[in-house]
């Protein structure tokens, strides 16, 4: 029987905070009368993340004509919200980063970034106007995973090598190690850092889609097939097999048979294939 929420919160004590620069940027963004200017200072108080900004505005997944050579330009031609999720993948990468447990932490994150590439192609390729939140749920599904290997170290690094060697599976020895798995965790999380409900949802969800609240079944969905494509292109730990459930679900809530699938996930695999320098440099 999985723990409580509060349990879970007592279990976990104090969870990473959003970096502050980050929080600020959602702030601002969320704001109707913020202006480029005020994005602009805030970004430049961290020159890690301004120089990556500019990185990837640069990068084929903008497909930009011309170079952009300043933030403020970047700002402009980027868009709040494409500057948002930047910010918001910094620093989901950080925390995976920090999180992964030897040779786990690079997977985890080509993982995370795979996954979100390919959900947010779904969500295109599905006419959905959400795909900046495919994107980003893709992005965070797994942090809990990132946390759980900073929060316990020593234990959860020893069964991510056990999955990463013998395929258990990994929903399961994370509720019999610890009596909550990693999605509980991400809404945790996700849920301090003020990010948008639908976000929480969809982490808490991405193995199990057919119980997210019905407004974001297709979104978890999005989720739960870019989650599988990634499994399938080998970035990960874990096998595809495992997600067999929650795939099954997913095709259940698009309507999709495992043939009428094809098509979109051929435009996931091109969308990858486009990416792919920027999965490399991230
Ligand atoms: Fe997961
Ligand atoms: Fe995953």
């Amino acid at each position: 029987m999985p723990i409580t929420p509060q349990e879970l919160i007592a279990n976990l004590g104090d969870l990473p905070p959003l970096p502050q620069v980050a929080a600020q940027v959602l702030r601002l963004s969320a704001d109707p009368d913020s202006t480029t200017d005020e994005l602009q200072r805030v970004i430049s108080t961290d020159q890690a993340l301004a120089a990556q900004i500019l990185k990837i505005a640069n990068s084929a997944m903008f497909g930009m004509v011309r170079e952009v050579k300043t933030l403020t330009q970047a700002i402009m031609t980027l868009g709040f919200s494409t500057i948002k999720s930047i910010v918001i993948a910094s620093s989901a990468r950080n925390l995976y980063k920090r999180g992964g447990t030897g040779l786990q932490e690079r997977l985890l994150w080509e993982h995370a970034l795979v996954t979100a590439i390919a959900a947010r192609a779904y969500a295109r390729s599905f006419r959905s106007p959400r795909v900046e939140e495919a994107f980003l749920s893709g992005l965070m599904h797994d942090i809990g995973k990132a946390v759980m290997g900073l929060k316990f170290p020593e234990r959860y690094g020893a069964m991510m090598r056990s999955i990463y060697n013998d395929d258990a599976d990994g929903m399961d020895s994370e509720l019999d190690l610890f009596g909550f798995d990693h999605t509980m965790v991400g809404e945790a999380i996700l849920h301090q850092w003020n990010m948008a409900r639908s976000l929480e949802n969809t982490v808490r969800w991405h193995h199990d889609p057919g119980h997210a609240p019905a407004e974001d079944q297709a979104l978890t969905a999005f989720v739960a097939l870019g989650n599988q494509l990634a499994l399938d292109h080998n970035v990960g730990i874990g096998k595809p097999e495992s997600l067999a459930i929650a795939t099954q679900q997913a095709l259940d809530i698009l309507n999709l048979t495992a043939e009428t699938l094809a098509g979109h996930r051929l435009v996931a695999v091109e969308a990858l294939e486009a990416d792919k320098n920027l999965i490399k440099d991230f």
